[in-house]
């Protein structure tokens, strides 16, 4: 009788779940699929009849890597030139009901759907819905600008100065790819100054002299790898420092990640006052673990700069890592 009961329950509880979820596919839809969902043929201008009215922006629009790749004329009606993204002309220029796609000034969500219609080989909306970046309300044109003539709009950064979120240490100029607003130290650093600031330090991987960029550490978009994400982060550095990865014949458990946060035990991954952006350079570094060598162990220098214990990531030749 208990189990009969407890079964109902169960049942109805599905039922709910099953309507609420239907009702909430029936609403799902974006703004964006919508307008194109009520399109007729008839309701597709073309580009040309877009350039009598907004003439610059038309004409700066042949500039975007987007434009060859929403010109050919073979592609449906709502995949081509400028209505591919801001919807049909006629609807926009309607007596009653216009509407038009307007990216910055739409919700983030509505505005991020109009571009996954077709990005969802750049990123599945399932792997989009967990970013760190959709849950703090950015959408894809936080980051992106497709029109080169449009106003960069930095969060954070004062309008005609779009320099000043970069400190004077970020000494070289590398040019945005794709289409971001800015270089990546401009439009990442106008949200994480802080993060600009970890790169002054003395020791620090060469972001301000531009021979890197933050994305070649972190992944603006989640792919399939997201569920992973932290893992890959704290693995990728091995991507550059091969050597550091062995195999070696004594492997040193933090650093061939079996222990703790692997390379990030010991280094800071933006930069450090340390020398080789060490966390610390004292032997607390390595006493954080060997707690029995804190003090009487060969006190009064570091492990490794006293010449000992040289061979902090692992060793071929010597257990005790004094040798390479
Ligand atoms: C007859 C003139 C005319 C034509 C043709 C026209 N537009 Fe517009 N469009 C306007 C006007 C007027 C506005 C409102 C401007 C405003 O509110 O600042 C507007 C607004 C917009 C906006 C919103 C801008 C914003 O950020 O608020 C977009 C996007 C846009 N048009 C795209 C297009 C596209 C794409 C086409 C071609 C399919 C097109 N327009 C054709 C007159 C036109
Ligand atoms: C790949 C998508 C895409 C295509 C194609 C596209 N736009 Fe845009 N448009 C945008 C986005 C996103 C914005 C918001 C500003 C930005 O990112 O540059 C925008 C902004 C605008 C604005 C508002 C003014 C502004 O600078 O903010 C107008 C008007 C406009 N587009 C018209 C056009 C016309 C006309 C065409 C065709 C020549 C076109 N767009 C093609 C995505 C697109
Ligand atoms: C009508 C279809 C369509 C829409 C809508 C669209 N794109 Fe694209 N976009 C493409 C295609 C096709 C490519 C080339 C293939 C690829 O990289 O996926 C592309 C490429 C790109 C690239 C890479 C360019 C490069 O230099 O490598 C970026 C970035 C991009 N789109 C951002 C956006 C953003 C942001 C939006 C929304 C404002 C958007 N797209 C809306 C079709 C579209
Ligand atoms: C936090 C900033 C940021 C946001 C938000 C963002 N992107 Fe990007 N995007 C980047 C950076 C940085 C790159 C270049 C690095 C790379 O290729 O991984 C890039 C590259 C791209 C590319 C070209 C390379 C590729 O992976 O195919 C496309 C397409 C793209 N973004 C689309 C989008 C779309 C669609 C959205 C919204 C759903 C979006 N981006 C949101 C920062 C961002
Ligand atoms: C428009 C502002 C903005 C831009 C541009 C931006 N971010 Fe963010 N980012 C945020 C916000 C807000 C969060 C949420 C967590 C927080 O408050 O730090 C975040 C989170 C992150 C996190 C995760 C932080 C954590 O604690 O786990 C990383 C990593 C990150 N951003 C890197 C980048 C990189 C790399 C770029 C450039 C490609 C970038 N961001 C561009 C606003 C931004
Ligand atoms: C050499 C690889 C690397 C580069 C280059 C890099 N990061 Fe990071 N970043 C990391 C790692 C690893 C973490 C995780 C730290 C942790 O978990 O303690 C991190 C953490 C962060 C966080 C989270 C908050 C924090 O400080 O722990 C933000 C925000 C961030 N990075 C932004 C950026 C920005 C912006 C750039 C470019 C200016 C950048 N990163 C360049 C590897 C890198
Ligand atoms: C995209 C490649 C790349 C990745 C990923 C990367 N690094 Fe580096 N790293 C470099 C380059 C380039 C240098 C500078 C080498 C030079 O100046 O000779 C460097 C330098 C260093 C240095 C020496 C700094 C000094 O002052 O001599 C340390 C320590 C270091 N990286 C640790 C890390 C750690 C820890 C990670 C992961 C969080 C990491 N790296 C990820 C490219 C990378
Ligand atoms: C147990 C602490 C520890 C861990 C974990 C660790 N390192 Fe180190 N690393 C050091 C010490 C100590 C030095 C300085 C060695 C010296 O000055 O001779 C160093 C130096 C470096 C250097 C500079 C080498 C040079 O010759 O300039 C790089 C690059 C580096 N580490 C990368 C890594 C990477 C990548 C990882 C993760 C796979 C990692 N480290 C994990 C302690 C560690
Ligand atoms: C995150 C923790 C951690 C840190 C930090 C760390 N180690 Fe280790 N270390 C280990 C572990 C775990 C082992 C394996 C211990 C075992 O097998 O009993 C080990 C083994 C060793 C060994 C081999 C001899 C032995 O005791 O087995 C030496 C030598 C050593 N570490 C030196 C260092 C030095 C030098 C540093 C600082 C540069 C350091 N360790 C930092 C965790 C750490």
């Amino acid at each position: 009788m208990k189990y009969q009961a407890i079964f109902l329950a169960i049942g109805v509880l599905l039922l709910l779940f099953g309507f609420a979820h239907s009702e909430q596919q029936g609403k799902g839809k974006s703004q964006a699929e919508r307008i194109f969902a009520r399109a007729t043929e008839d309701d597709y201008m073309g580009s040309e009849a877009c350039a009598s009215c907004h003439e610059d922006v038309s004409k700066g629009f042949a500039a975007s890597p987007h434009a060859p790749l929403m010109a050919h004329a073979g592609l449906p009606l709502d995949k081509q030139g400028c209505e591919g993204c801001h919807g049909p002309g006629r609807i926009h220029q309607a007596e009653e009901n216009a509407e038009v796609i307007a990216f910055r000034k739409m919700t983030p969500e509505e505005s991020s759907a109009a571009c996954m219609r077709c990005h969802g080989q750049t990123l599945s909306e399932v792997h989009w819905k967990v970013n760190e970046h959709k849950k703090a309300g950015l959408s894809c044109v936080s980051c992106h600008q497709i029109h080169p003539t449009s106003d960069p709009a930095l969060t954070g950064v004062k309008k005609g100065n779009a320099k000043d979120a970069r400190s004077p240490i970020f000494v070289a100029n590398v040019d945005p790819k794709a289409m971001l607003k800015a270089d990546e130290a401009t439009l990442c650093g106008s949200c994480h100054g802080p993060t600009l600031g970890d790169f002054k330090h003395a020791s620090h991987h060469p972001v301000p002299e531009g021979s890197m960029v933050c994305s070649d550490c972190h992944t603006p978009h989640p792919t399939k790898d997201a569920k992973v994400r932290k893992d890959a982060l704290k693995n990728n550095c091995v991507t550059c420092h091969t050597e550091m990865a062995g195999p070696f014949v004594f492997e040193h458990d933090p650093v061939s990640g079996h222990t703790g946060d692997g390379c990030l035990e010991c280094h800071q991954p933006h930069g450090s006052n340390n020398p080789k952006m060490l966390n610390s350079v004292s032997r607390g570094l390595c006493s954080q673990c060997h707690t029995d060598k804190l003090g009487r162990h060969y006190p009064g220098q570091t492990c490794w700069t006293a010449g000992c214990h040289v061979a902090s990531h692992g060793s071929n030749t010597d257990p005790r890592f004094l040798k390479h």
